[in-house]
């Protein structure tokens, strides 16, 4: 692993399913550190929304794929992505080659020019250490057992729906699982040199903790 990746500008890639402890994890490191922070989920998930919004069906490849290509953070801004059906349909444009292509500028662009000129970002998502910076500095896959991951989504869903079972949760997390691990372009996947942070008996603070004894081990080099 070499200490900084496109020109200077230092990018952290964690890689790994939903409700894995990835988001909370990157902000955490983007804050100790000082970098800036992108969840390249949103991305998937703003094209999806806009889609949605204009009533365009988000298995159009060749529209989703100019909504990507066009987009902007300020056109999601204000809207609500953290939706079930938002994630459905952002699983299905996820797996458009022409949408992912169309993200992939955004997301370099990103890290090379960090807003506030810091010195570089932390990217979360699925192919980040595979695809998107392959010679990131720091790489983590970050899991946890399927009925924990689904236990702690529900957790965070119930207080809005009372009535949501942690099955349904469960099942729809085995089926974005398969949707995102099992496409052709750019499957969700743990890169070779990637650490692999299972958090399943881990506290957030612990899985912190290891994060930074691999960062600051890379970095010390
Ligand atoms: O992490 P999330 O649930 O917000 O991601 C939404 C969808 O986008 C999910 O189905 C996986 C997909 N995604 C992707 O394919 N590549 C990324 N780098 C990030 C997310």
């Amino acid at each position: 692993m070499s200490a900084t990746s496109e020109k200077n500008s230092i990018v952290i890639a964690l890689d790994g399913p939903a409700a894995s402890g990835k988001g909370t994890l990157s902000r955490l490191i983007s804050n100790h550190y000082g970098l800036a922070y992108l969840d390249t989920g949103t991305l998937y998930r703003g094209v999806a929304w806009l889609l949605l919004s204009k009533g365009i069906d988000p298995a159009d490849m060749a529209k989703a794929a100019g909504v990507a290509r066009d987009f902007s953070v300020e056109q999601i801004t204000n809207a609500n992505i953290r939706t079930p059906e938002v994630g459905a349909a952002a699983s299905v444009v996820a797996a458009n080659p022409g949408v992912r292509a169309g993200l992939l500028e955004f997301q370099r662009r990103f890290a090379k020019t960090p807003p506030g000129g810091v010195k570089g970002a932390v990217l979360d998502g699925r192919d980040i250490g595979t695809v998107v910076f392959p010679d990131a500095a720091v790489k983590f896959y970050v899991t946890a057992s399927p009925s924990s991951r689904a236990h702690r989504r529900w957790l965070e869903l119930v207080k809005d729906h009372p009535d949501l079972e942690e099955a349904t949760v469960y099942n729809d997390l085995m089926e974005r699982d398969a949707r995102d691990g099992g496409r052709a372009d750019a499957p969700m996947a743990r890169a070779e040199d990637a650490e692999l942070l299972d958090t399943t008996h881990l506290s957030i603070d612990a899985a912190f903790a290891a994060a930074r004894r691999v960062i600051d081990g890379v970095f010390r080099r």
